[in-house]
């Protein structure tokens, strides 16, 4: 059992579909990023790890800045083509446009921000390292916005909304787990 793309293990995260805007040497530009992770509060930090090669990298390593945002339920196809093809090769924002999606311009950074995102960060890039195959961008969040829309969800190749939360166990089922637990205090 390996961890390779695609592979079933794999499969099993739950991740976040992440859509990474830019504006460097190769104009404004847009990834999807289901590696984007919020790691600090305070100062707050969002991780993204991307392929170093990619045309966000070379942008992003250029101006040391970039937009985070969360795709929501109905920008699924706006991820798909943002993941599907390179900005080296087109101008994917020109074409989301003509699609019907829609971008505004951000408060603290150069990219194009997405607009109906569930939230919309934009970052300075504060530190840069090389992990594995991919390249871990960590940026501060120097603005934030957050609507109404929910997120969604990508799993097992597909997109996914996130309908339906798991009920708390019952007040007494609680109590009875509280008890096991506080048998096996260490002091
Ligand atoms: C849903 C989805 C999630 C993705 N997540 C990542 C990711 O976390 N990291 C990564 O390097 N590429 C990821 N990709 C692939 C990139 O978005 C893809 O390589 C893209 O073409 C890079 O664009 P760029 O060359 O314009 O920067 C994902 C693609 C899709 C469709």
């Amino acid at each position: 059992m390996d961890l390779k793309w695609g592979s079933d293990a794999a499969r099993k995260f739950i991740t976040n579909v992440g859509l990474i805007t830019s504006d460097g040497p190769g104009g404004p530009n847009i990834m999807a990023c289901e590696w984007t992770h919020h790691v600090s509060y305070e100062p707050p930090l969002i991780a993204i790890c991307i392929g170093s090669g990619s045309a966000t990298a070379a942008n992003i390593r250029k101006t040391k800045e970039f937009g985070v945002s969360l795709c929501a339920a109905g920008q699924n196809v706006l991820s798909s083509v943002a993941g599907g093809y390179s900005g080296s090769e087109h101008d994917k924002i020109g074409a989301l446009k003509e699609i019907g999606f829609k971008f505004h311009k951000a408060r603290k950074i150069k990219a194009p921000m997405v607009s109906g995102a569930a939230m919309n960060a934009e970052c300075r890039l504060a530190r840069e390292m090389e992990i594995g195959d991919h390249l871990m961008l960590v940026g501060e969040a120097l603005f934030v916005s957050a609507g109404d829309e929910e997120p969604i969800a990508y799993h097992n190749g597909m997109y996914w909304k996130m309908s339906e939360n798991i009920s708390k166990p019952s007040d007494a089922e609680r109590k009875k787990i509280k008890e096991t637990v506080e048998k096996y205090r260490k002091t």
